[in-house]
C-alpha cells in the first residue's frame, strides 16, 4: 500500500514518486509505463528536463489502457525561471499541460527562486539574470495563484526555497504553499527547514534522495564518500535484507518527507518502490541522523555566476 503525506488542506500526496530529471528521451516512455504497472502514482516533472512530451505520451497511453485513472495520479511540474512574471506563469503551465496531455496538474512549483530573461533558458552571463528586486517572488506567486483559480493545478508550491523566502511569500499569499521541494538525504538533512515546513504544514519533498552522486561526481574537490559507499548504511541495509538505496528512501519517508528517486531501470524502479514498505528502527534512524554533514551538492552554480545578482549567500540564505 502506498504511503501518503497529508497536505495543509488534508489532501494526500503519495510519499514516493518518480523523478524524471536526466530520464532520457527514448527511455522515459517505457520507464513511466513500467512505473505505473509497478504501482507508482506520483511523477515529478519539469519542462527544463526536456522530456515532458514523452512523459505525456506515456501518461496518455496508460490512461487509455486503463492501467490507472487520472484521479489516482499525482503529477507535479515546475515553472522555469524564464516565466516568473505573473502573466507568464499561466502561459508556461498551459505549455506543460499540452505536453503532458492533461487538463490539470496536481502540483505546480516555482522551480528556482531566480529569474532569467525570457530568451535565456540557461544563463551564461550575469546579464541573463533578473534580480529579485526587479522581479519579486511575490509577483510570481500571484501568477501561481491564478493557475489554481483557472483550475489548471490543484496545488501550488516552491522548490529550492529557504525559510526566509517562504516567509516572504507567506506574507502576501492568498493561497498557501503546499510543498517545498529541496535537496535532502542523510548527508544534507535540512533539519531546520524541515522543522519550519512541518510547523507550517508545508510538505517537504526530497530531491536527490539517493545522495546526489551524479552532482557529487561533477564536483572537483568533494571529499565526502558517496552515500552509496557508506559502511554504516550498508550495515543497516544488510540487517534488513535491503539495498542502500532502499534504506535511503525509507529514511526519507519515515522522517516525514516525500522522496522522488529517478530511475529508468526496471529493477531499480521496483526496488525503489518497495522501499516504502521497509521499516527502519529508531536506532537505524538515529544512526542515519548522525551522518548529516550540512554539505549541499546542488549549488545552483549557473545562477550564481560571477557578478550575478544571485550569490551563494542570497540564493540559499545561509
Ligand atoms: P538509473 O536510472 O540507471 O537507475 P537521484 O534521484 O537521487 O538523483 O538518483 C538518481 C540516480 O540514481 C540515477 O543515476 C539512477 O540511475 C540511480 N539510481 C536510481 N535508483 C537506484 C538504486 N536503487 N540503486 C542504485 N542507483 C539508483
Amino acid at each position: 500500500s502506498m504511503k501518503q503525506l497529508s497536505l495543509y488542506n488534508d489532501q494526500l500526496m503519495p510519499a514516493l514518486g518518480l523523478g524524471t530529471w536526466k530520464s532520457q528521451k527514448g527511455e522515459v516512455y517505457t520507464a513511466i509505463r513500467q512505473a505505473i504497472a509497478i504501482g507508482y502514482r506520483h511523477f515529478d516533472c519539469a519542462p527544463i528536463y526536456g522530456n515532458e512530451k514523452e512523459i505525456g505520451t506515456a501518461l496518455h497511453d496508460a490512461l487509455l489502457a486503463g492501467d490507472v485513472t487520472r484521479k489516482e495520479l499525482w503529477i507535479t511540474s515546475k515553472v522555469w525561471n524564464t516565466h516568473h512574471r505573473a502573466e507568464d506563469v499561466i502561459v508556461a503551465l498551459k505549455r506543460t499541460l499540452a505536453d503532458v496531455q492533461l487538463g490539470y496538474l496536481d502540483l505546480y512549483l516555482i522551480h528556482w527562486p531566480a529569474a532569467h530573461l525570457k530568451t535565456v533558458k540557461i544563463p551564461k552571463t550575469k546579464e541573463d539574470l533578473i534580480s529579485l528586486q526587479q522581479l519579486p517572488l511575490e509577483e510570481t506567486w500571484q501568477g501561481m495563484e491564478e493557475c489554481v483559480l483557472a483550475g489548471l493545478t490543484r496545488h501550488i508550491g516552491v522548490s529550492n526555497f529557504s525559510t526566509k523566502k517562504i516567509k516572504g511569500i507567506q506574507a502576501s499569499a492568498k493561497i498557501k504553499i503546499a510543498v517545498n521541494q529541496v535537496e535532502a538525504h542523510p548527508y544534507f538533512q535540512q533539519k531546520e527547514l524541515l522543522a519550519y515546513c512541518q510547523q507550517q504544514h508545508i510538505a517537504l519533498t526530497a530531491y536527490a534522495p539517493l545522495g546526489a552522486y551524479e552532482r557529487a561526481s561533477l564536483m572537483p574537490n568533494h571529499s565526502l564518500p558517496f552515500l552509496s559507499d557508506s559502511p554504516i548504511i550498508q550495515r543497516i541495509a544488510d540487517q534488513h535484507d535491503a539495498t542502500v538505496a532502499q534504506v535511503l528512501l525509507a529514511w526519507g519517508i519515515q522522517r516525514g518527507t516525500a522522496v522522488i528517486p529517478k530511475s529508468t531501470n526496471p529493477d531499480r524502479l521496483l526496488q525503489n518502490y518497495q522501499a516504502a514498505d521497509l521499516s527502519l528502527s529508531t536506532e537505524d534512524m538515529d544512526m542515519l541522523a548522525r551522518l548529516d554533514s550540512g554539505y549541499r551538492y546542488e549549488r545552483g552554480s549557473y545562477i550564481t555566476l560571477e557578478g550575478s545578482p544571485y550569490t551563494a549567500k542570497n540564493l540559499w540564505d545561509e
